[in-house]
């Protein structure tokens, strides 16, 4: 069998998109030269490894199996990669997060601030749901994964590094703008704005409903706390966000802190991996820094959130972290 890195790299491409444009751009080529470079594969391997039903392409039998060996292949050299830099005492190479759509709003700036430091590292920042987060998670795809709540029948090692603060938020025109310790009970009357289910802020403020024993009636469900805020900004409800998200609306004075009882709701943004996954030393010193370094970095980020927070939601937090 004759088979070349190059083509190896392009299936596994392939094979994980299950589709030869989305390959071709993820390669910076050209379709016709994906299919041939797949068409010489099969030619080595003697059987099809992909077959078409429809729109959708599938893996056959030896797709599957040949899948299976690129992914240790390419698994290894990584690896190996790792550890010849390792030899050489250079922090480098590849380093993979996923994060929760929430974390989008301060990751970059801890990324950043961290490629200054180690320019070699090779980052690869994915930024999708907390479902997709998970799965990545227990399938061991990313050297780490960046989120909030953890779910309870994880097997993973979690490192507090971050508050997260939730706050609820409504436009400066809203009736309850300036009313001070407004009970749960009010704002479960009001017209709701709810991020996603499986999002961990609305797990978060679905645990506290039921803790008061309300429930949750949603005017609107929308998928991210982008649309969220425009929908808050523009008059359509109130919500519950995480302050970092909140950090330009703040400061434009175009959304406010509602004081309500019960809140802001404190918990931790965790760097999560699978227990006793060994971390490349890119991997390992990443962890480091955040867990030393975040809470300063951010600090210039978030000055004018704690300036415009209310004073409890401005408050340090003490004690145990919690999840
Ligand atoms: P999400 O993140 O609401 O964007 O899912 C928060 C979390 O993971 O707890």
């Amino acid at each position: 069998m004759h088979l070349t890195l190059q083509q190896l790299r392009l299936f596994e491409s392939v094979a994980r998109l299950r589709n030869f444009t989305r390959a071709a751009e993820e390669l910076f080529l050209t379709q016709p030269a994906v299919s041939i470079q797949i068409k010489r594969l099969e030619d080595s391997v003697g059987l099809p490894l992909f077959e078409q039903i429809g729109k959708r392409i599938y893996l056959t039998e030896a797709g599957q199996a040949m899948y299976q060996a690129v992914q240790d292949v390419l698994g290894r050299l990584e690896t190996m990669k790792d550890e010849v830099l390792n030899l050489q005492g250079v922090i480098g190479g590849p380093l993979r997060i996923s994060v929760v759509t929430t974390a989008k709003y301060f990751m970059p700036h801890l990324l950043g601030a961290f490629l200054q430091a180690y320019p070699r590292v090779e980052p690869h920042l994915s930024v999708t749901n907390r479902e997709k987060v998970i799965q990545r998670l227990t399938e061991n795809k990313d050297d780490m994964v960046i989120m909030g709540h953890i779910p309870d029948d994880m097997n993973a090692e979690t490192h507090p590094f971050l508050e997260n603060t939730l706050v609820v938020v409504a436009s400066p025109q809203h009736p309850l703008a300036r009313s001070k310790r407004i009970p749960l009970q009010r704002i479960a009357e009001e017209r709701l704005l709810v991020r996603e289910s499986g999002s961990g802020t609305r797990q978060a403020v679905e645990r506290l409903f039921v803790k008061q024993q309300l429930e949750i009636n949603p005017y609107m469900e929308l998928g991210s706390s982008e649309a969220i805020k425009q929908g808050v900004m523009a008059g359509l409800g109130i919500s519950v966000l995480s302050l970092y998200s909140l950090r330009l609306e703040l400061a434009g004075h175009h959304v406010s802190i509602l004081d309500v009882e019960g809140f802001p709701l404190r918990y931790h943004w965790h760097a999560v991996h699978l227990k006793g996954k060994k971390l490349s030393l890119a991997a390992r010193t990443f962890l480091e820094f955040i867990l030393k370094e975040s809470s300063h970095l951010l600090e210039n980020t978030t000055a004018n959130v704690k300036q415009y927070s209310t004073d409890a939601a401005a408050k340090p937090a003490r004690g145990k972290p919690r999840r």
